[in-house]
């Protein structure tokens, strides 16, 4: 059933594919972005690959008296939920400002959507709750904790959404667990573009591939994992907001509410990435072993039968598109700083 969906975040890196998923699957989207960290030119993009007016308010998910003006002007029906700082590093510096930005909004935003009796609601989470699994592929019934800031927003963030529904049945959300998101839309026109110097992987690697960076460093080879290095599951960027459309017609049926991976349930290691970018560049990329980089963890990917149990949803892009849109995205898209 069509839905009108406010998706905050939506000039963000996931929260653009999404967009073009949601009006792929038929929805009528309004992004709601402060651009502080996106730029204004993908609304223009987005407007050139779906050949329609892309409609976005600009302001900050905190403020209660814009969200009431946006929910009823645009007679809002659900929301999927970006909006959110999400550096791993930065939120070490600034905890405060991440318990304001990631709390503060997801708590604005429920209580604006409840006034108005809007009860679906798509929630952005994140593997980083499962700080150091014990078991991989990681189910979604183990126990959670996190190992920073930004990870305790994650998990912070799954608890506030699930007192508020032990309070109002009504609530109906689908709390999403991303593992590592990647890849960018064919067109080459979106795609991940972090602002300064990248912490992810896959952008650095895009940056060595441009020649903007001699070398990757590869943060340690001395894990317990096939060969020494980090392994992850890296999901296609298109797939994972795939997943958000099915999360969303989930929560109009009779499946309701759900927490669910979304992974691929591969895991891939540093080095098996490097190679994988390198083939899709046409040329090996150099790098060299570093120190381990504090916080990390030898190995996480997805156990993802429970969200196609639940949600209908199986990821299906595979690591050589993954490497070749990011490329293509990198080439043509990206804006080079
Ligand atoms: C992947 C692998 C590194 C950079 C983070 C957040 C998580 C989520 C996804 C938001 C690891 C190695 C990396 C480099 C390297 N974000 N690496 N050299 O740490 O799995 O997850 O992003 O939800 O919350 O924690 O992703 O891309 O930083 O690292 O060797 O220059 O690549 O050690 O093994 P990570 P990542």
């Amino acid at each position: 059933m069509p839905e009108t969906v406010l998706l905050t975040g939506g000039a963000g890196y996931i929260g653009s594919h999404t967009y073009l998923a949601l009006v792929e699957a038929g929805h009528r989207v309004v992004i709601l972005d402060d651009f502080s960290n996106a730029q204004t030119s993908v609304l223009d993009r987005l407007k050139l690959i779906t050949n329609r007016e892309v409609i976005c308010e600009r302001g900050d998910v905190r403020d209660r008296a814009f969200l009431d003006r946006v929910l009823e002007e645009h007679g809002i029906t659900a929301a999927v939920h970006f909006a959110a700082k999400k550096s791993v590093g930065e939120s070490v510096d600034q905890p405060l400002a991440y318990m304001d930005c990631n709390l503060g909004g997801l708590v604005a935003l429920m209580q604006a959507m409840a006034a108005r009796e809007i009860f679906r609601l798509v929630f952005s989470s994140s593997a980083t709750v499962y700080a150091d699994p014990e078991v991989v592929p990681v189910p979604e019934d183990v126990s959670l904790g996190y190992t920073n800031p930004y990870g305790y927003t994650k998990l912070a963030g799954e608890q506030i959404i699930a007192q508020a529904e032990a309070a109002e049945p009504r609530w109906k959300v689908g709390v999403l667990r991303y593992f590592n998101p990647t890849g960018a839309h064919p067109s080459g026109l979106i795609g991940e573009d972090p602002t300064g110097v990248p912490a992810n992987l896959m952008p650095f690697v895009a940056r060595v591939a441009l020649g903007l960076l001699p070398e990757i460093q590869v943060f340690g080879d001395d894990y317990p994992t096939p060969d020494g290095t980090g392994v992850r599951d890296y999901i296609h960027v298109s797939d994972l907001a795939e997943g958000h459309v099915a999360s969303l017609a989930a929560l109009g049926g009779e499946v309701g509410s759900h927490v669910v991976n979304l992974g691929t349930g591969q895991g891939y290691s540093v080095l098996e990435m490097i190679r994988a970018y390198g083939k899709a560049v046409g040329r090996d990329l150099p790098w060299k072993i570093a120190p381990r980089r504090p916080g990390d963890i030898a190995a996480c990917y997805a156990d993802p039968t429970r969200a196609e149990a639940l949600i209908g949803f199986k990821a299906k892009r595979g690591l050589e598109e993954m490497c070749a849109s990011d490329w293509h995205w990198v080439q043509t898209g990206l804006e080079k700083k």
